[in-house]
């Protein structure tokens, strides 16, 4: 395998119509159909990077800005950010445009992480990442924050949780708009 790759080498975009059957009930594409197609450029991403078969581990920052509507032409950016040993995180930035118009709208921008695994399904490592400008820097960076960031929320969770009893959670919630549906 080699030993580096640069951002360039896995770069991705893809489009894709959108058709009436990607619809729901008020006539605009479905967010499952967008999360859909991020997974498949994602993999494509990783997967040129690593020259491996890759697994969808996480997903971070989906948000939709804009609804997209059946007939436009939705195309997804997607480029390595980030590499640790295993994983990478591909950022994905999603524009729809209407043909007709020629008006495009940024509709989504997030960041996918994919691990590469060997034939055995073992972690594989992967590729460095060659930065070739100041973009590749700063993404990388950001990258290796959203990393340590997502293990220091997930530790702060547990942390809470195990360290409040059932009762004063419930009590806790006196203000918030849930009722408690069980005895206590
Ligand atoms: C993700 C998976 C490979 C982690 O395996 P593991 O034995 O726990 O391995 P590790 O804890 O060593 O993590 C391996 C890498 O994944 C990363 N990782 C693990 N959990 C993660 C999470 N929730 N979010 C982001 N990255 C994560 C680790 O940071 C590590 O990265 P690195 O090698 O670059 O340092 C394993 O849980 C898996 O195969 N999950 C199923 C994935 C899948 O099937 N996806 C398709 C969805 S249907």
């Amino acid at each position: 395998m080699e030993d580096a790759r640069t951002v360039d080498y896995s770069r991705t975009t893809i489009t894709e119509l959108m058709i009436p059957s990607f619809a729901n009930f008020s006539g605009k594409v479905h967010g499952g159909i967008l999360l859909s197609l991020m997974d498949k450029v994602a993999y494509v991403c990783a997967s040129k990077h690593s020259g491996t078969y890759c697994v969808t581990v996480s997903v971070d920052g989906v948000e939709f800005k804009e609804p997209v509507e059946v007939g436009e032409l939705v195309s997804l950016a997607a480029s390595i950010n980030y590499v640790g040993n295993s994983s990478m995180i591909i950022g994905i930035r999603v524009e729809s445009l209407k043909p007709k118009t020629g008006e495009s709208k940024h509709t989504n921008s997030c960041y996918f992480t994919m691990v590469a695994k060997n034939e055995d399904g073992s972690l594989c490592k992967v590729p460095r990442l060659i930065l070739e400008n100041q973009q590749d820097v700063r993404r990388f960076y950001d990258g290796k924050i959203l990393k340590k960031m997502r293990r220091q929320i997930s530790n702060v969770l547990d942390a809470e949780v195990k360290a409040i009893s059932e009762d004063d959670m419930i009590e806790s919630l006196n203000e918030d708009r849930c009722l408690i549906g069980y005895p206590n």
